[in-house]
């Protein structure tokens, strides 16, 4: 197969990538990435120099470029990543959530159509349902009605619809994957899992949200990039498919964690003044992948978390550069409270 990976400098693609190149090395992977803040190319450490890799800089927004990429390399599978992704950034600044997570997609969906791809995964969120009350045990089907409440839930779904309006009017060969949250290696220290765990390793504050209740369903970033797998080879276009870990935590327990496998002090909890539209709970109901595509999630959460505890210790100097510069002033303006 030859694959176009958009946002493949990320977390969860450069995941991919590493998962992909490992499964299948004759397959070629054509990485495209605008190398925001959140794109860093050492996350593809070991596999760049491989003759089935190629890195192209740029953006999805850029209709030509990524039609001629389709072409050059004679794409028959496009996996969208790309996307701005953190919800704090979102509320600061909506703009280039919808420029990339909307117009980029509607311009890669264009380039995909003109070149004839076989599939197109467009990889939205759980976060498009909107949010599920602590009391209830009701969990996000893939046929829940979309209620996004950040403005980076709302540009994923506006995403999801023109990915689906592809399929119903042009046949494009649109697949949707809606995941929950995921952690695990290379994930920028703004998300919560691994700030938590940067803050604990310096004797920081780890600053909580409200009151810590919010419940996330947690999935290890590998299971997610099997669970893309299965939806590559198997899945049906026009489907939506939830992909979710069976692993519901309210954050302060994950934090709890964190901190003991770090063997650090609860002290370090500051609780801050609460975002602004929080969510209060996701939850997926996984049957339609576990049942059609035969996925189940496999890392044990615990055994997830100590191994991403690990890797961030073990990968000190990933973190301090990347943490360094913008992200410290974004960190110092927006919770100088903490
Ligand atoms: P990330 O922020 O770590 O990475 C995003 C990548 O996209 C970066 O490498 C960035 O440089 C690149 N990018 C941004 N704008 C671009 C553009 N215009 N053109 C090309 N590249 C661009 O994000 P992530 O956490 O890896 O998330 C990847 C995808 O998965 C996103 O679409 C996100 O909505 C979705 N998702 C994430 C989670 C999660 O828990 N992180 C859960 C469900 C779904
Ligand atoms: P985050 O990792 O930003 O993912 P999302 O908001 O997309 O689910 O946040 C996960 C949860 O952790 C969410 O309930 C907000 C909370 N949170 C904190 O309490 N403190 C923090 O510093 C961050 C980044 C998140």
């Amino acid at each position: 197969m030859n694959l176009l990976i958009t946002g493949g400098c990320g977390f969860i693609g450069s995941n991919f990538i590493h998962y992909w190149l490992a499964t299948r090395p004759t397959d070629t992977v054509v990485n495209l990435d605008a190398l925001t803040y959140a794109g860093n190319l050492e996350n593809l450490k070991g596999i760049d120099n491989r003759a089935e890799y190629h890195f192209v800089k740029g953006s999805i927004c850029d209709r030509d470029l990524t039609a001629d990429l389709m072409r050059a390399h004679a794409i028959d599978t496009v996996v969208n990543f790309a996307a701005e992704s953190h919800v704090d950034r979102s509320i600061m600044d909506s703009a280039p959530f919808v420029m990339t997570n909307v117009v980029g997609t509607q311009r890669l969906l264009d380039a995909a159509l003109q070149s004839g791809v076989r599939r197109f995964i467009q990889i939205s969120t759980d976060e498009v349902y909107g949010a599920l009350s602590l009391e209830s045990a009701e969990r996000f089907g893939a046929d829940s009605p979309l209620q996004p409440n950040s403005p980076y839930a709302a540009a994923k779904a506006a995403a999801d619809l023109l990915a689906r309006s592809y399929f119903r009017t042009f046949g494009l060969p649109v697949l949707i994957t809606r995941c929950s949250n995921n952690y695990g290696p290379y994930q920028f220290p703004e998300k919560l899992i691994p700030l938590m765990i940067v803050n604990a390793m310096k004797d920081e504050p780890l600053p909580v949200y409200g009151d810590g209740q919010h419940v996330r369903d947690w999935i290890h970033v590998r299971d997610h990039c099997e669970a893309l797998d299965a939806v590559i080879h198997r899945g049906h276009p026009g489907e939506v498919y939830n992909i979710g870990g069976g692993n519901e935590r309210p954050n302060l327990e994950v934090i709890h964690m964190i901190l003991d496998l770090l063997d650090k002090p609860r002290s370090l909890i500051r609780f801050v003044k609460d975002r602004p539209g929080h969510d209060r709970r996701y939850a997926i109901d996984s049957g339609k992948i576990q049942r059609e595509l035969e996925w189940r999630p496999k890392t044990g959460f615990r055994d997830g978390l100590k191994a991403t505890v690990d890797w961030y210790r073990e990968n000190h100097g990933w973190a301090e550069r990347i943490v360094s510069g913008e992200y410290q002033d974004y960190y110092r303006r927006q919770y100088g409270n903490a």
